[in-house]
């Protein structure tokens, strides 16, 4: 019987290690053994939590927050559901002043527990067990839309080795971009305007390598198909220190039959390396979504603006990713709006709730029951900017009740419509 090698299909290796070179180009080639295929981000966050941190000793989870809501329950799997906090999003990216002073009290909370060595995971050389994880999605990040700045990734990458963190990255949407401008001179953009987290922890003052981490890096990419190529691949890779791919590679479940997603990753091979993926991504899904954002934008600035909803980092020359993130004007509540929409007008919007940090949400700037979060990526223009019409209509209502003291002047349903003709 003939499985594969563990850390995955040489040729998908190679080729993502020289797609990811092109397009983030960093100063020395990305090299294969930096990369190790996974199962997509989800799968490898689960397994980069069993390798490398432990549920006593690693003493947090930081998140950045609004959240990816569907991580939640991976760090939960893996023992973490008393220890997850959230840290705000600022402009740039995340509020590095407030995770700094909550580590600080982390560490000071573990060194009065006398917390010094891991409790349920075996020392091997393969892995190294942190003290603490940070988990961002820093382009067009899923559900802000915020892109983090490179002074935070900098600062972010520097408190890592200063704490013995290990910071995952989704760079899930890196490759879904397109300038910002309504009426653009490109469609397509086949550079990184950034580098990853992962590539300045690559090079930050002397490297990944110089740092405390004992080769292993204070930076995980994990990259995925599922937004380029299809989620049903369930394929994907992790980009970090050649010591920290190699230690993923020897997860347990790996190390029985080799990487997951062997066979798809073969497929995913092939159209790298006749280019047909990046065509598809830069002539195809570029433009298309790029054409979806705008027709969202332009119609949010004529129907939602006037109505006092705000959009957060709108002077980015490039954006990207699925979503928009909508404040509503107050005193409106995302979850209230959330229902309406979809039993007066057939919308699905996601109320802000759902990417609040489960058990953290102290800070205010980590609760969201004023947002929403609308996609572009999914339906065609025309529907696009229905959608956000009917959305306008159910705001537009719902302010006019306030104003009037609270008397409802929504439309029936059409639950309630059939009702009537029955009469
Ligand atoms: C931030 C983020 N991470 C991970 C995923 C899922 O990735 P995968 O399908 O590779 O597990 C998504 C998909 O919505 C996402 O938005």
């Amino acid at each position: 019987m003939c499985y594969g090698p563990d850390a995955g299909d040489p040729r998908l290796r190679r080729n993502m290690a020289e797609w990811l070179t092109r397009f983030y180009n960093p100063a020395d080639p990305v090299s294969e053994d930096r990369i190790c295929i996974s199962g997509g981000a989800s799968q490898n966050l689960a397994c980069l939590l069993q390798d490398f941190t432990d549920p006593v000793f690693t003493r947090n989870v930081w998140i950045v927050a609004p959240a990816y809501m569907l991580a939640f329950r991976i760090f939960e799997d893996a023992g973490f559901h008393k220890k997850l906090r959230a840290v705000p999003e600022d402009d740039q990216g995340i509020d590095m002043q407030y995770l700094r002073t909550q580590i600080r009290k982390s560490e000071d909370k573990a060194k009065s527990q006398n917390n010094n060595e891991p409790q349920f995971k075996l020392s091997r050389p393969s892995n190294k067990i942190y003290k603490h994880v940070i988990y961002a999605v820093p382009a067009f990040s899923n559900p802000s839309s915020k892109t983090m700045s490179l002074r935070r990734r900098e600062e972010l990458v520097r408190l890592a080795r200063e704490y013995d963190a290990l910071i995952i990255t989704d760079d899930v949407y890196d490759f879904l971009q397109w300038p910002s401008s309504l009426s653009p001179s490109t469609l397509s953009i086949e550079t990184a305007g950034l580098p990853r987290i992962v590539d300045v922890d690559r090079y930050l003052d002397g490297g990944a390598e110089r740092h405390g981490a004992d080769g292993f890096g204070n930076a995980a990419s994990n990259g995925s198909f599922s937004k380029i190529f299809g989620p049903g691949l369930r394929t994907g890779w992790l980009e970090g220190t050649p010591k920290l791919a190699y230690g993923v590679s020897q997860t347990g479940s790996s190390r029985s039959g080799g990487s997951p997603s062997q066979l798809t990753a073969c497929f995913v091979a092939e159209t790298l390396e006749i280019g047909e993926l990046q065509r598809y991504v830069y002539d195809t899904l570029q433009p298309a979504y790029g054409s979806r954002y705008r027709r969202m934008v332009e119609t949010i600035n004529k129907h939602l603006t006037p109505l006092g909803v705000l959009t957060p980092q709108t002077d980015r020359e490039v954006v990207g990713g699925y979503f928009i993130w909508l404040t509503l004007p107050s005193p409106l509540k995302g979850l209230v709006v959330a229902q309406r929409a979809k039993e007066e007008e057939n919308l699905a919007v996601a109320q802000g709730e759902m990417f609040e940090v489960p058990g953290d949400t102290e800070h205010e700037g980590t609760s969201f029951s004023n947002d929403i979060r609308v996609c572009f990526a999914w339906e065609d223009e025309a529907m696009l900017a229905e959608g956000i019409e009917r959305l306008a209509a159910v705001i537009g209502r719902m302010l006019i009740e306030e104003a009037d003291g609270g008397q409802p002047t929504r439309r029936a349903t059409a639950k309630e419509e059939d009702a009537k003709n029955l009469w």
